[in-house]
């Protein structure tokens, strides 16, 4: 079964060790040159790059032609950083994060779209099944997921992805925006198939109070950082970074994602809904991967750049999180349905919650939190796989050969 908080294995090699170095706050200096452990590369790196050394350089800038092959070498992987680095981005090997490129080989495994699930039965059991309370819940869940798979896709594309200075980082957000613009294909397709209406659909959460809470808190946790004049250099900006970053990862993704699917495992417990839930299982599995990765950057930036964040400012986010996610949550569910509550629902969160916060080395937002659907993590991972991905012919690799244990 899928470990939830770390969905890839250890990475192959142990990875270099960090000696971090202080950023410098004048960008008018010349560019830092990082000197660390030796370079596996055949070449040393006591003569300093073109690129580092006389000029105001950045990672993003590409040198300029130099035949010389004793300055003119492959980088020194050391010289790496998560944000700030000074290393040729354009270089993506030798890695310094290789578990970030095992991040990127495993997404590709799980190649899918929306139109590979047959969705005919949910047509029957959306007009003919479900009561008005499960559709309420379902297009709920589905007008929540619409809004905020799209602004997913703004955040890590726009906001995070530029700010990152190793190509391996880098391409495994590439990979993940794409996904995410699956993700909304998804619902889309969800939507068309069974006959909503989309403006309303999509406008729901300008109209619902409590769907637009959360949204809201994510635009105000997120939107500070969508700018790509960002000095990563000034310690307010790097920390206001990494505590959006770590909202992102851990809250939006790890923990409501996580928690918005489950309504629709509930319904699929039952049998209804089924073809729903299935697109839901392949998106769970990427975000599982995303909130994974998210957090793994965000703690590598504090240590590289040896920040810590506010315990109190931490768990204030936790609660914010948790008073939106109730509200939502009472929304949802004004009277249980059949075998999923408000109860549940919350609980679920608080549980997650403290997984997440696990992973990030924060302590328990919600200590003594109890699993209340213990069910979730094993209806959550795909059962037939193989049979799934038998019925059409493909170039790449599929689900099929993923690996989840
Ligand atoms: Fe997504
Ligand atoms: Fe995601």
């Amino acid at each position: 079964m899928l470990n939830w908080d770390d969905p890839l294995a250890a990475p192959a090699k142990p990875e270099p060790v960090i000696k971090p170095v202080e950023p410098k706050a004048d960008k008018s200096e010349a560019p830092r040159i990082v000197k660390a452990n030796p370079a596996p590369s055949a070449v040393s790196n006591d003569t300093p790059q073109p690129a580092t050394s006389k000029v105001k350089a950045k990672a993003t800038d590409i040198p300029r032609p130099d035949m010389n092959p004793v300055s003119a070498k492959p980088i020194n992987p050391e010289d790496k950083r998560v944000v700030n680095g000074m290393a040729d981005i354009n270089q993506l090997a030798p890695f310094k994060y290789p578990w970030a490129w095992n991040y990127f080989l495993n997404a590709n495994k799980n190649h899918w779209t929306p139109l590979d699930v047959n969705m005919t039965q949910d047509i029957s059991d959306y007009n003919r099944k479900l009561t008005l309370e499960e559709k309420h819940v379902y297009d709920n869940v589905l007008s929540y997921l619409t809004t905020s798979d799209i602004l997913a896709m703004r955040n890590i594309g726009l906001a995070v992805m530029e700010k990152m200075t190793a190509p391996e980082l880098q391409i495994y957000q590439a990979r993940q925006v794409y996904e995410e613009s699956m993700h909304t294909w998804t619902y889309q397709h969800c939507i068309e198939t069974l006959g909503l209406d989309q403006g309303e659909i999509y406008n729901r959460y300008r109209v619902v109070p409590e769907i637009y809470a959360k949204i809201q808190m994510s635009n105000q946790r997120l939107s500070s950082v969508l700018r790509s004049d960002i000095d990563l250099t000034n310690r307010d900006e790097l920390e206001n970074f990494v505590m959006a970053y770590t909202f992102f990862a851990g809250i939006f993704e790890g923990t409501w994602f996580y928690n918005g699917f489950t309504p629709i495992f509930a319904l699929q417990r039952r049998g209804l809904m089924k073809g729903t839930a299935e697109q839901f299982q392949y998106i769970m599995r990427d975000e599982v991967m995303h909130a994974s990765f998210g957090i793994r950057v965000c703690k590598q930036i504090m240590l590289e750049e040896k920040l810590t964040l506010d315990p109190k400012a931490i768990q204030h986010m936790w609660e914010e999180a948790e008073a939106v996610e109730m509200a939502y949550s009472k929304y949802l569910l004004p009277d249980p349905i059949l075998g999923y509550s408000h109860e549940d629902h919350i609980g679920q969160f608080r549980f997650v919650a403290n997984r997440r916060a696990k992973s990030l080395g924060h302590v328990e937002p919600f200590p003594g939190a109890e699993n209340t659907l213990p069910w979730l993590d094993e209806q959550s991972n795909l059962k037939k796989e193989k049979n799934f991905f038998e019925t059409r012919v493909t170039e790449y690799q599929t689900g099929g050969a993923l690996n989840w244990d």
